[in-house]
């Protein structure tokens, strides 16, 4: 290849980074301004995030990981014999080996993840952990339909959704979400979603604003990555970290205020923030068991089974839907 084609293909931005461009601008331009919250993972952001599982007030990740711990033999007696697992969002396989361990009738995993830099690593790790299991990454927006690897093609399907993350969709997007998932998992498959529970506003207030402020490292990393990879000029310091519960609608806002008026560039493009302004970054809905299970119902899935701890649930699904969505 000659050096200017390799010139011009270093130059040329992917796919992943024009579409990440035009997220940035079109939610910069909206009102009220927001930004997707799947691009806080890059590989800082991905770290902070592994903090904040770890943290006192973070309850999700611990209680979500003794309910997997407590009942993974009952869990794992639900998946088909020779089964593909397809961990959607499987940046570490650190709860799906949980259920590796309960499950001998699991042949291969397949994590699937938009960011790759812990995919690959988390991969090897699995492979020699458990050699007898086919471990095939995939890198891709689990948000989007997508496309299984051929060596998984003709195995019966489970699906593992944990975190909590389906509580970061919007309502219908995790309806449309359960509906793609089901048309590639196939009638009859089951599916095992971990969902945080509406609880008692003040400890859902202090999981999203820990004493430590790794919460809001995380939020304001958004802002970082952005001046990093599309050349902005966020102030860090001039943006603040925002998070409540709202009742209302059952869910945790985050947002970063602008501490004053200012003006950012993003990519040529200038945006104007009055002081007080807000990005909204994120929702975190929490659901009940039976709103959960509603919403589930309305999108093609049968309630199971679910375990809980209070905290938070885990739900075994089943596909009933017969064609394909
Ligand atoms: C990944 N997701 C389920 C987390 C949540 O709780 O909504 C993301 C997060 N945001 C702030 N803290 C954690």
């Amino acid at each position: 290849m000659s050096r200017a084609v390799q010139a011009a293909r270093r130059a040329a931005p992917s796919a992943t980074e024009t579409a990440f461009a035009a997220d940035v601008v079109a939610g910069l331009t909206a009102k009220p301004k927001h930004l997707p919250p799947k691009y806080f993972y890059d590989l800082a952001g991905s770290a902070l995030f592994d903090r904040i599982t770890r943290l006192p007030e973070y309850y999700p990740t611990r209680s979500e990981i003794g309910i997997l711990q407590d009942n993974a033999p009952a869990i794992a007696s639900l998946f088909p014999a020779g089964c593909a697992l397809i961990e959607f969002g499987g940046g570490s396989s650190r709860k799906a080996r949980i259920l590796l361990g309960a499950a001998a009738t699991v042949d291969a995993y397949v994590p699937v993840d938009i960011s790759g830099d812990f995919l690959q690593q988390d991969a090897a790790q699995l492979r020699r952990d458990f050699p007898r299991l086919g471990v095939h990454p995939l890198v891709t927006d689990f948000t989007k339909p997508f496309e299984l690897p051929q060596a998984v093609a003709a195995l019966p399907r489970v699906g593992f959704f944990p975190g909590s993350t389906i509580g970061n969709f919007e309502p219908h997007e995790a309806c449309r979400f359960l509906r793609h998932a089901g048309a590639m998992l196939g009638q009859g498959a089951v599916f095992a979603i971990g969902v945080d529970l509406v609880k008692d506003p003040k400890v859902l207030y202090r999981a999203y604003n820990d004493a430590d402020g790794v919460t809001a490292k995380f939020n304001l990393n958004l802002l970082a990555r952005i001046n990093r990879e599309l050349g902005a000029d966020f102030n860090l310091d001039a943006f603040e970290h925002h998070a409540f519960y709202s009742s209302a609608q059952n869910r945790i806002e985050m947002h970063l205020a602008s501490t004053r008026r200012q003006k950012v560039r993003v990519n040529g493009t200038a945006f104007d923030f009055r002081a007080g302004e807000t990005i909204h970054t994120e929702n975190s809905y929490k659901y009940t068991i039976e709103s959960f299970q509603a919403l589930a119902r309305g999108s093609g899935w049968s309630p199971l089974q679910v375990w809980t701890d209070e905290l938070f649930a885990v739900h075994a699904l089943v596909n009933q839907a017969t064609d394909d969505r």
